[in-house]
């Protein structure tokens, strides 16, 4: 289960979100916001971090206008790991080095096309369980 979260500014791209996971048969949540009314965007990047942390959902994705706000606020939900990506090789790294559990796009930042193969890139990629980025990210928690 993915838990999908966006403020007004995202609220586009995460139909465009919520449509792919559907065609590929992914099963999510999507946790608001419903409209593009202006919102306040920590409201959901929390319920998204909290669903992913408490091990309803195994991954998120959070978009707003930046992403960066989405991020801001997920990271201080102990046990998320917000990665903002704007490119794939990030969203690559971020699930092979940090196991990133959240992903967070920026809707003005980032195309639709772009989006959708970061998307892909973050829910394909593993962790690489190698020990030394396991002890790194152990250490961001402490
Ligand atoms: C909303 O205008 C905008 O500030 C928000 O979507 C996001 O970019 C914040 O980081």
């Amino acid at each position: 289960m993915i838990a999908v979260g966006s403020d007004h500014g995202g609220f586009g791209l995460k139909q465009e979100i919520l449509a792919y996971l559907k065609e590929k048969g992914l099963e999510y949540r999507d946790f608001g916001c419903f409209e593009e009314k202006s919102c306040d965007y920590p409201e959901f990047a929390h319920a998204v971090a909290h669903a992913v942390v408490d091990g309803a959902c195994e991954k998120g994705i959070l978009i707003c206008g930046t992403g960066i706000g989405m991020s801001m606020a997920a990271n201080k939900v102990p046990g998320a790991r917000a990665a903002l990506c704007g490119d794939c090789f990030s969203a690559q790294m971020t699930r092979e080095h940090n196991n990133a559990n959240i992903l967070a796009l920026g809707a003005r930042v980032v195309g639709p096309g772009l989006a959708l193969k970061i998307v892909e890139t973050f829910l394909t990629t593993d962790f690489s369980g190698e020990e030394r980025h396991a002890r790194r990210i152990s250490q961001i928690e402490e």
